[in-house]
């Protein structure tokens, strides 16, 4: 079968090889899936070059998430989305998945939406109900709302009854944000996003920020956050780590949350299966719609990962083997 395969690290298309590899072989406890779509994630850019957090042997397949069909034994036939473990990820025609880690996909949901149902979606839900508590008629901030973790978040703080502000970088992807359902979209890219959140919150502030980008733009959430707000550490999509100065923190009474959704597999497995219902749920309302920016074979892998780090990338880009 075939497979995309990092055997040094580096950027994307200098490091990506299609390669014929041994299909996978169904062991106890993991289901042998054929692929159906594989969603992309800025983690997948961060795998290549070796800046993750989880660092895999080399060679290794990237792709964190997929939606396919389960090809042997009991399951079979079966639709399911989940994770493949690295270092066989999900870039390739067939993949494993846990058995445990292998969720159902209900009839009326195309692949490529249930490919993207997982990361970004259950990091949305955990984040913004678990770690920040976010409650109906408060205030989100989530910044790069047209991307694929801020896509989701614009969703899921509608759905929780939340007023959503959206930054993001230039007038297209503030129409996205729009069309997700934001109720002000903020071009950060142009303008003071910390202005436009005093302005429409009367100077209170954005009770939940969902930062993804770290660095300037977490440094200037601390400017617009409310009285008992809650500061959510997503990720570092612009590259720096910002230091967070505890005495600020102190003044303004506001926390700042840390959100690694991925741990909740070693010390809380449920939590992934009680997220994946309560998904399923908001999906069966159309609260939550998962935005497919495009649609590409498999061979289309470093070019789509490129956009990916260019920020030129708009939702889920996903990719059909
Ligand atoms: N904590 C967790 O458990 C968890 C889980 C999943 C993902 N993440 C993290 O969330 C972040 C977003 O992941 P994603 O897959 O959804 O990516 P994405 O949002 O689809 O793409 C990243 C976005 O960040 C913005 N950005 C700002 N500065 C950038 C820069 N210098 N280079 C590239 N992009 C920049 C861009 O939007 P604008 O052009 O609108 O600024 C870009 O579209 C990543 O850092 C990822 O590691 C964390």
């Amino acid at each position: 079968m075939r497979a995309w395969q990092v055997h040094e690290l580096g950027e994307p298309q200098d490091v990506l090889r299609l390669e014929d590899v041994p299909e996978p072989q169904a062991h106890a406890g993991m289901l042998r899936v054929t692929v159906d779509a594989v969603a992309l994630n800025f983690p997948d850019v961060l795998l290549c070059r070796g800046m993750y957090q989880e660092k895999p042997e080399l060679p290794f397949t990237p792709g964190l998430e997929v939606c396919g069909t389960v090809l042997d034994g009991p399951r079979a036939g079966e639709r399911v989305l989940g994770g493949p473990g690295l270092p066989r990820g999900g870039l390739a025609e067939q993949v494993l998945i846990p058995e445990t880690g292998a969720h159902p996909v209900p009839d009326d949901m195309p692949a490529s939406k249930a490919a993207s149902l997982y990361i970004t979606y259950q990091t949305g839900y955990v984040g913004l109900h678990r770690r920040a508590q976010l409650k109906e008629g408060e205030t989100l901030l989530v910044h790069a709302g047209a991307g694929g973790v801020g896509s989701a978040a614009i969703q899921l703080g509608k759905a929780a009854g939340a007023r959503v502000i959206a930054t993001a970088g230039g007038p297209d992807k503030v129409k996205v944000c729009e069309e997700l359902g934001a109720d002000v979209a903020v071009d950060y890219s142009s303008e003071d996003f910390v202005a436009v959140v005093k302005d429409v919150t009367a100077g209170r502030g954005a009770d939940v920020v969902y930062d993804s980008v770290g660095g300037d733009v977490f440094d200037r959430s601390r400017r617009c956050i409310a009285f008992e707000g809650r500061l959510v550490v997503v990720g570092f999509a612009g590259g720096r780590i910002a230091d967070a100065p505890t005495n600020h923190a102190l003044v303004k009474n506001y926390s700042i949350v840390g959100l690694h959704w991925g741990l909740y597999r070693h010390y809380e497995p449920q939590v992934f299966h009680d997220t994946h219902a309560a998904l399923l749920d908001l999906w069966a309302r159309r609260q939550i719609d998962p935005l497919i920016g495009a649609e590409l074979p498999l061979e289309d892998a470093p070019a789509a990962l490129t956009r990916l780090s260019d920020r030129g990338t708009i939702g889920k880009v996903v990719l059909l083997p």
